[in-house]
């Protein structure tokens, strides 16, 4: 599965990029408005610091206006997303740039129905928000268990994001359902590769290294 981080922070990316395991990044208009540089700039610094897909939202709510944000946004960097809210208006949009080699990623994504038509119009990827399900007492993890099995049914290409993770098990869930993709937050990030027994090994180990003769 490939990790992406949910972030529009440079630092968080950096530092992210450096552990090795980063495959690409998704933003959203809420992550951007917490950043203290202009939009395209930042973009185009988030697009240069990550080797993978990058996925920045359309915040246009008709076909025609969407089209053109998203032709001026792909326009930024060539690993750019755009990112585009399922519905009438965003499907319409998504197969016109779909068919012009723009990628989609198909976005706020509630419900399997939602998720065949994204990949129907060509979408590239599709974000099921599992976190979001959790909060309104359903179990998002199911959402992302239909999509996968609706996909795999019809050979879709879509690759499916696993998005608004809240913690690790989410992750691990994701994983163990063969999505494709996980859009991590940075402090579930860092919570991935923490073990108590980890640390209290390493501890123990480094102690009785000390006790070695002749090293
Ligand atoms: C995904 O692409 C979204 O940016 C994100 O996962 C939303 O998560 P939230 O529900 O924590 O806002």
């Amino acid at each position: 599965m490939k990790l992406f981080l949910d972030t529009a922070n440079l630092r968080e990316i950096e530092e992210v990029a450096s552990w090795g395991i980063l495959d690409g990044v998704t933003t959203n208009p809420t992550l951007c408005s917490r950043e203290n540089l202009p939009f395209e700039k930042l973009v185009r610094e988030i697009c240069r610091l990550v080797p993978g897909p990058v996925s920045v939202e359309c915040v246009s709510t008709r076909a025609e206006e969407i089209v053109s944000e998203a032709r001026k946004l792909s326009g930024l960097a060539p690993n750019i997303a755009v990112k585009i809210p399922v519905n009438l208006e965003g499907l319409k949009a998504t197969r016109i740039l779909s068919a012009e080699g723009i990628k989609v990623n198909m976005t706020l994504v509630f419900s399997p129905s939602q998720a065949l038509l994204a990949a129907r119009a060509g979408a590239a990827f599709v974000s099921p928000f599992i976190g979001r399900l959790d909060d309104i007492s359903h179990h998002g993890m199911e959402l992302v268990e239909q999509i996968l099995t609706i996909y795999e049914n019809y050979n879709f290409v879509t690759e499916v994001i696993v998005a608004s993770v809240r913690h690790p098990g989410h992750v691990v869930e994701a994983a163990l359902l063969g999505a494709h993709i996980a859009t991590v937050p940075y402090s579930v990030m860092e919570k991935l590769v923490k073990h108590p027994m980890t640390d209290i090994g390493i501890d123990r180990f480094l102690q009785d290294w000390k006790k070695v003769t002749d090293k």
